[in-house]
């Protein structure tokens, strides 16, 4: 006998049986003995076996009442009860079962029969616990694949947003704080999370059709001309055409496609009205107004995150979502937004000689101000 060996604990009051047990399955297994209930509860404080041959007629407490205080306890769950005894009604068997045993055996007993069982639950027990061990080491490896792909998956949006915004270093950085913004505004919507990671992608995208933005129209000091006022507007569309080829679970094209509507139908480039905008986008519209307005741009100067909300309150229910504007304002408390800081090679002349621009949150050229 072995270590290694299977641990089976035999319960029963009748000594007799116990040595009969003990004769048929001495060769292959390990073996406690409890001639009673309660010293099989004893037994198994200090010891776990992988089987237990279980009586049920036994003074005090029956096998039913110990092996349905087992299964009760996460500790011995795992093992196996069979029961061996002289009760052969169809209804005591049923009630084995339903009571957690894998095995129900009448007496009296063929050895043959006790030996076959016995070795089919313990090959059936060692299969499942393989599958076990198997199932938690795949689980280990679905865990860090998923972290692994979600890695790189932050650091190609990552990348993306760069690209864009690394041709106007007066920009850079807005995206990610648009993002930051629209997240604190949904997280404080109570909205559910994966929305919320719907909106934070958007916002890190949303500008990314300015690559094909001239970068002289960019970061130019003063009004643009018509024609370069629409060239700037078709950064939403072209926002749409490069991130539809990507299989994103959430509709990230279409919100940037729509980050420039506004409520009254005044917004660019299809002029939405109201719920035909995404809940998403209205979240990121309000966003990129109030870090544009609070950031410097060679065009104009920046303004307090005080001014930009005061510049969203006024638009309220007009061009921006009222529950959106209110919860911007919370968001910002409770996350405490600050003014970002001044980016780019800022050079003095260029900002004094631009005659400084009125905010208006209207789509005009003037609205060159919350471009970004
Ligand atoms: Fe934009």
């Amino acid at each position: 006998m072995t270590d290694t060996q299977p641990l089976i604990l035999i319960v029963d009051d009748n000594p007799i049986n116990i040595d009969l047990l003990l004769n048929i399955l001495k060769d292959e297994y390990r073996f406690g003995v409890a001639k009673n209930g309660a010293k099989a509860l004893a037994y198994l404080e200090n010891n776990k076996p992988d089987l237990i041959l279980l009586d049920v007629m036994m003074p005090e407490i029956d096998g039913f009442e110990v092996c349905a205080k087992l299964k009760a306890d996460q500790c011995y769950q795992d093992v196996e009860v069979i029961f061996i005894t002289a009760l052969s009604d169809a209804k005591y068997i049923a009630q084995g079962f339903e009571t957690g045993a894998v095995d129900y055996i009448t007496k009296p007993f063929k050895a043959a029969e006790v030996k076959a069982r016995v070795q089919t639950h313990m090959s059936l027990k060692k299969m499942k616990e393989a599958l076990n061990k198997q199932n938690i080491i795949l689980e280990d490896q679905v865990k860090n694949k998923t972290a692994q792909l979600q890695e790189m998956f932050n650091a190609t949006v990552g990348g993306m947003a760069l690209m864009a915004e690394s041709r106007d270093p007066y920009t850079a950085g807005h995206q990610h704080r648009v993002a930051e913004y629209a997240s604190d505004i949904a997280k404080n919507m109570g909205l559910p999370d994966d929305q919320i990671e719907a909106i934070r992608i958007s916002g890190l995208l949303h500008d990314i059709g300015k690559i094909r933005t001239p970068v002289s129209l960019l970061n130019r000091p003063g009004k643009l001309l018509k024609a370069e006022w629409e060239l700037i507007k078709t950064h939403p569309a072209v926002g749409f055409k490069i991130l539809k080829q990507i299989p994103f679970p959430w509709p990230i094209a279409e919100i940037v496609y729509q980050h420039h509507e506004r409520i009254d139908g005044s917004g660019y480039p299809r002029g939405l009205k109201g719920d035909e905008t995404l809940l998403e986008a209205k979240i990121l519209a309000v966003a990129d107004v109030i870090e544009a307005i609070s950031s410097h741009r060679p065009y104009r100067p920046a303004l307090s995150i005080e001014s930009a909300f005061n510049e969203v309150k006024s638009h309220k229910g007009k061009l921006f979502d009222e529950t959106v504007v209110d919860s911007s304002l919370s968001a910002s408390k409770n996350n405490h937004w600050e003014t970002p800081p001044a980016a780019g090679p800022i050079k003095n002349e260029q900002t004094e000689e631009a005659e400084p621009e009125m905010y208006s949150a209207t789509n005009s050229n003037r609205q060159r101000n919350f471009e970004n």
